[in-house]
């Protein structure tokens, strides 16, 4: 562990940063061919340029794949603008901010947190819970008590923004969590650092208004998230009962394996969900790369975006898609 990047006080406050920096060229993708040339890293959505920003800088500057997606990943968690991800997440049908994520690295080694209530970045309680303890996985109030007893901070994570849409919600009859066909969602994050480590993250307040209690795909490992040093990596964002039905990540990772580029393999698996349930009322979207730093991502319907930084390229791209 490279200590120097994983404090969480070492954390970089660069939400104001927003994706201004990033060359916001929209741009129809498929199959994409990534730099052949380490690091890499590549987000979901616009706000993935975010992540990229920070944890490119790190990777240029010799950090680990796994310091890089985490940092990267914990400004669009302390972002309050950002809707779907930590502070200012939609709340669940109770008016409680719940939040997922996981984190994992090539070797195998991995950490998640789920139902975690109160802790603005539940990313960094994943990695501890995978640095400093023999579990994988830690949910609800415990994971609190961890986060607390490590050091953590509570913090109210229901923002008036968040708030005053709740209560609009509440005004409604239904009871179906709205399908996020929406242009952001969880942030998910992969990339090879300059020894051609490879590491993903994974982070979201989950559904919105979704049932109190309820876990979607982010913080299980090979649903949300899968990252493997001799195949590669996978990430998922949208309708995680989906992704996990199909241990969406586990199955690209698997693909790609198995001969599959990371753009057959996300094609692949998205036609698979939609085999299972006819989605077009539901959003996923999914992406993956392979060691070498190839790239591909595709989604059920119009309007998944990512985000890719390596040094000949820094944009957001439009993923190809099935509706
Ligand atoms: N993909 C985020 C969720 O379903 O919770």
């Amino acid at each position: 562990m490279n200590s120097k990047y994983y404090n969480r006080r070492n954390f970089i406050k660069v939400g104001a940063l927003g994706v201004s920096s990033a060359t916001l060229s929209i741009s129809s993708a498929s199959d994409s061919s990534g730099s052949s040339t380490k690091p890499i890293i590549i987000s979901t959505w616009d706000h993935g340029a975010m992540a990229n920003n920070v944890g490119f800088k790190l990777l240029t500057d010799g950090a680990d794949a796994i310091d890089a997606v985490q940092q990267g990943v914990m400004v669009v968690e302390s972002d309050p603008k950002v809707r779907t991800v930590g502070v200012g997440g939609y709340p669940d049908r109770d008016g409680v901010v719940t939040l997922d994520a996981c984190l994992m690295k090539g070797d195998g080694s991995c950490g998640s947190v789920a139902f975690l209530r109160d802790i603005e970045n539940p990313v960094a309680v994943a990695r501890k819970v995978m640095d400093e303890t023999p579990h994988v996985m830690l949910v609800g109030a415990g994971a609190k008590k961890f986060a607390l007893d490590n050091g953590f901070e509570e913090k109210e994570l229901l923002t008036e923004a968040s708030k005053r849409d709740y209560e609009n919600w509440l005004k409604r009859t239904d009871y179906m969590p709205p399908i996020n066909i929406e242009n952001h969602d969880t942030i998910s994050t992969l990339a090879i650092d300059q020894n051609g480590v490879i590491a993903g993250a994974c982070t979201t307040s989950g559904a919105s208004y979704k049932y109190h209690g309820r876990v979607g795909d982010s913080p299980i490992i090979g649903a949300g998230l899968f990252v493997d040093q001799e195949a590669g990596g996978a990430c998922a964002t949208g309708w995680g009962e989906e992704v996990i039905r199909t241990a969406g990540s586990a199955m690209v990772v698997e693909m790609m394996r198995n001969g599959k580029s990371p753009q057959e393999a996300c094609e692949a698996i998205v036609k698979r969900i939609n085999e299972r349930r006819k989605g077009k009322e539901i959003q996923i979207g999914f992406l993956a790369m392979d060691t070498k730093g190839n790239f591909g991502a595709y989604s059920l319907r119009k309007g998944f975006t990512y985000a890719v930084k390596h040094k000949d390229e820094d944009a957001i791209k439009a993923a190809t898609y099935l509706y």
